[in-house]
């Protein structure tokens, strides 16, 4: 990436000597660093304000009409003067800049323009330097941000964490989407991050899917298609075992009314008939098995991991296909007993759990009502859900030290989530309960696809994809330029998918719109891959080298839209620092789309091909640069950009 060096050389060609360097900031990787510090310098120097006040006054604008920075003047703590008056008095004093035009007073703001000259000789080259790079910052993560060689703070994202043998639904999609993002996000900002999957796959349901594998299983359909079978299989035995209880049930019913009759012979028989039911039905053989499973024992244990093996490996695939990799594929089943019980341990000598009725609980409602009492160990000795993640949060913290964990889970298990940390806290682990978060997001409705309602990952994608092929044919022209339609399709339908998903605040519902996603009007994933797309092919028709377009005249970047797009590619690092403390996509989004609006509306006003030489170079520096900014926000999204469509 571009150095300090490159900066100091572009900003001695505008008549500045000396970098504008605030303490803690990095302007040789945000170019925003040098605004907001060379700002805050001369305000300083003219008004006498303090620059520890002015700094952080320096906001960003809501459109590139109210400039590139701005300060609401009240944030300036003078006390005893009009902010209006106030701010034309500070622009007023407002000395001559060679990077910004003299201020604009407005109400209670003070507007900074920056000079488009020395931004665009700081911006462009930066990108075509950084590449991939460009907007990220590898310091942020450091222990100690200012010493570069201090160590990596380290993260554990867990998401997706479906359940096997269940059906991927719409809570684990979004999960996959939220946490696949944030996991870049943190790298991006340097951290040390773990993509940990913590698998549903424990409890009694896993011996009703043994006892289910055993009378309906195919070993070759297992093979196969695992998630799929296994679910198959599941459904069929759970529905046996829902039938043994009502006959269980209406078998008890027609025994009391047999006793009530004087019928004890009758009474009899029925009885018999259902505990026949209760000892032998699928219920008590899957808590059967399910103990063999809890005690340890070999072979119980070897079917239900080669069910887990088989699952994890067909996820991988599909994960593959979203861009995410995980490092870590645990899951309820590998929470140690020995955890639990030590968590169990300290939470008697704490006196934070009590008994009640054989049962284990924690009254939380003594640190908040909301909180409830939460059951934390059953009357038969087994561990709970929450058991488990008491179990799993000290076991992670052990392992990897981790400085943060993220809990990508639906707001629906807000109050598991609540309740988990508080225990903690009230272990005494405030240690670890500071660092864990949970992340959540709201429902999707009406999830389905004209196969009916999604059941798997593999599903939705593949019906996203048939459906962008379908939309893709439709402009046949286009459609027989394609390479290979079926990849393209895939593609782009998944980015159908994630984009819709991203788009609005996390904790927003939102209705699964097949039509609407795959659109390629609007802001949806096609239209961001199609700008994308059409920014390689200007490349590819343009011809230059990336030698080039490093020696191209920037100066002839001189239209007003050319400059509006600097404008715009100068803010990604801050749109990216912003996203680290959003933890929001749309953050990220909501600036994508901006740019590809303003790419849409420049074609016109600035061509490439057929311009002057010269003129043409420097126009397509400036689409290199917007192309990489688009792959760079694409990639932290978990997209794949396309450069073909
Ligand atoms: N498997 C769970 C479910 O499908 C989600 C797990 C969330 N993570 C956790 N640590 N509890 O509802």
């Amino acid at each position: 990436s571009a150095s300090v060096d490159d900066i100091a050389e572009t900003l001695k060609q505008f008549g500045l000597d000396t970098v504008p360097h605030a303490p803690n900031t990095f302007p040789a990787l945000n170019p925003f660093d040098v605004y907001r510090s060379h700002i805050t310098e001369l305000l300083a120097k003219a008004s006498g304000i303090d620059a520890k006040i002015i700094y952080p006054a320096l906001q960003w604008t809501q459109t590139l009409e109210k400039g590139d920075l701005c300060i609401p003047v009240p944030a300036l703590r003078v006390k005893g003067k009009k902010p209006a008056d106030f701010a034309a008095e500070l622009a007023q004093l407002f000395p001559e800049s060679p990077l910004v035009h003299p201020p604009t007073a407005k109400d209670q703001y003070l507007q900074f323009f920056f000079r488009a000259a020395p931004l665009t000789s700081l911006v462009l080259p930066s990108i075509l330097k950084a590449e991939s790079s460009f907007g990220f910052n590898p310091s942020l993560g450091l222990v100690d941000p200012s010493n570069p060689s201090s160590h990596r703070k380290k993260l554990i994202v867990e998401f997706s964490s479906p359940n096997i043998a269940k059906p991927f639904h719409a809570g684990h999609l979004r999960s996959t989407i939220i946490g696949g993002f944030l996991a870049n996000v943190y790298e991006g900002a340097g951290w040390d991050v773990i993509r940990m999957n913590y698998l549903g796959d424990w409890g009694k349901q896993y011996g009703v899917l043994a006892v289910g594998f055993d009378e309906f299983g195919s070993e070759e359909e297992l093979v196969k298609n695992p998630i799929g079978h296994l679910y198959d299989v599941y459904v069929k035995i759970s529905k046996i075992s829902a039938e043994e209880a009502d006959k269980v049930k209406a078998l008890k019913e027609q025994a009391t009314a047999a006793k009530e009759k004087g019928d004890t012979e009758g009474a009899e028989k029925l009885e018999k008939e259902y505990t026949k039911i209760q000892e032998d039905g699928v219920d008590e053989r899957a808590r059967k098995y399910f103990k063999r499973m809890a005690d340890g024992e070999e072979r119980a244990l070897g079917i239900w991991k080669r069910f887990r093996d088989l699952s994890i490996e067909k996820y991988k695939a599909t994960y593959a296909r979203l861009n995410i990799q995980y490092d870590d594929y645990s899951g309820e089943s590998q929470v140690k007993e020995e955890s639990m019980e030590a968590a169990a341990r300290i939470m008697a000598e704490k006196k934070v759990s009590e008994e009640s009725e054989g049962a284990v609980l924690v009254d939380l409602t003594k640190y908040s009502k909301k909180l409830g009492k939460a059951l934390v160990k059953k009357k038969d000795g087994t561990s709970l859900y929450l058991t488990r993640d008491i179990g799993a949060a000290f076991e992670r913290f052990e392992k990897y030290h981790f400085d943060k964990m993220i809990y990508v889970v639906a707001s629906q298990q807000d109050l598991h989530l609540a309740q988990l940390f508080k225990i903690e806290e009230a272990m005494g682990r405030k240690d670890v309960a500071d660092r864990c978060q949970h992340i959540n997001f709201g429902m999707v409705l009406g999830m389905s696809t004209r196969k009916g309602t999604a059941k798997f990952l593999d599903d939705i994608l593949r019906d996203v994809g048939e459906k962008m092929h379908e939309v893709m044919r439709g402009n046949q022209a286009k459609y027989e330029q394609v390479e290979d339609p079926v990849k393209t399709a895939d593609t782009l339908g998944i980015s159908a998918v994630m984009v819709q998903d991203m788009k609005g605040k996390r904790i927003n519902n939102y209705t699964f719109d097949m039509d609407r996603m795959t659109s390629f009007e609007g802001d949806t994933g096609p239209y961001l891959q199609y700008a994308h797309a059409r920014l390689c092919s200007i490349s590819r028709k343009a011809g230059f080298s990336p030698a080039d377009l490093a020696t191209a005249n920037l100066a002839l970047l001189s239209e007003p839209h050319a400059i509006d797009l600097v404008r715009q590619l100068a803010t990604w690092p801050d749109v990216f620092l912003n996203t680290v403390k959003t933890q929001e996509p749309t953050t990220v989004l909501t600036y994508l789309f901006k740019m590809a609006h303003a790419l849409s509306s420049s074609y016109d006003h600035l061509q490439v091909v057929g311009s002057e030489k010269e003129v043409s170079k420097a126009r397509a520096a400036l689409y290199a640069s917007a192309r990489q900014v688009l792959w760079n926000g694409m990639r932290v999204l978990g997209l794949s950009p396309v450069e073909r469509m």
